[in-house]
């Protein structure tokens, strides 16, 4: 799949390292994609919705259950992308999704696409290592999912520890190169 013109869906959620989904986004479209973001509610806590959507120059989907649009975005935009990455993904969005929910927007999207999914989780030292996170990241390879990082370095909470998202650039660098 050529790296120019790549349909990407950015889904955000709730982490503190959401700002750094905007910085994903202008990569990306530097090199060359289209991107379409999604945010959870609690993403929306973290990034605003006008900031993702004037550097991807597209509309920010956010509601499953909206009335104003006709067509279901989970299954437009699952069909339209041809990678799906989550960048940062939360303890709980991994969990969702190692059991397969689809109570929100982002999480019905993965169920519904057929493209590759990438998942990028970010979180405090503690909730990575804490083994039922283990457990969920695990599963989420067994279904068949990327899972990219994270790193060890330094977390919001000030401790060095293993949580970290991946940097900007290099998730743009895997999203490039990804089959
Ligand atoms: C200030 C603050 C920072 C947070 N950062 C993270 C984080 O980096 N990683 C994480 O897994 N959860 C973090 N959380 C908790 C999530 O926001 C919470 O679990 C939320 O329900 C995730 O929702 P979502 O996965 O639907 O976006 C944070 C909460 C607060 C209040």
């Amino acid at each position: 799949m050529a790296a120019r013109g790549r349909r990407v869906v950015l889904g955000v959620t709730g982490s503190i390292a959401a700002y750094k989904a905007c910085e994903v986004v202008r990569g990306l479209l530097k090199a060359g994609c289209e991107v379409r973001c999604v945010l959870t509610p609690a993403g929306a806590q973290f990034v605003t919705p006008m900031s993702l959507a004037a550097l991807s120059r597209n509309p920010v989907a956010q509601n499953l259950h909206d009335p104003a649009l006709w067509e279901m975005a989970h299954l437009s935009l699952a069909s339209w992308a041809q990678l799906v990455m989550i960048a940062p993904a939360t303890a709980d969005f991994i969990a969702r999704l190692a059991h397969g929910r689809a109570e929100g927007l982002l999480d019905a999207l993965v169920l519904s696409t057929r493209a590759p999914v990438a998942v990028c989780p970010a979180m405090d030292a503690e909730m990575w290592e804490h083994p039922a996170t283990k457990a969920n990241a695990a599963r989420l390879k067994d279904l068949g999912y990327r899972v990219w990082g994270p790193d060890k370095g330094e977390l919001a909470s000030g401790k060095v520890g293993w949580g970290r998202l991946l940097e900007p650039g290099e998730i743009v660098k895997r999203c490039l190169a990804a089959k």
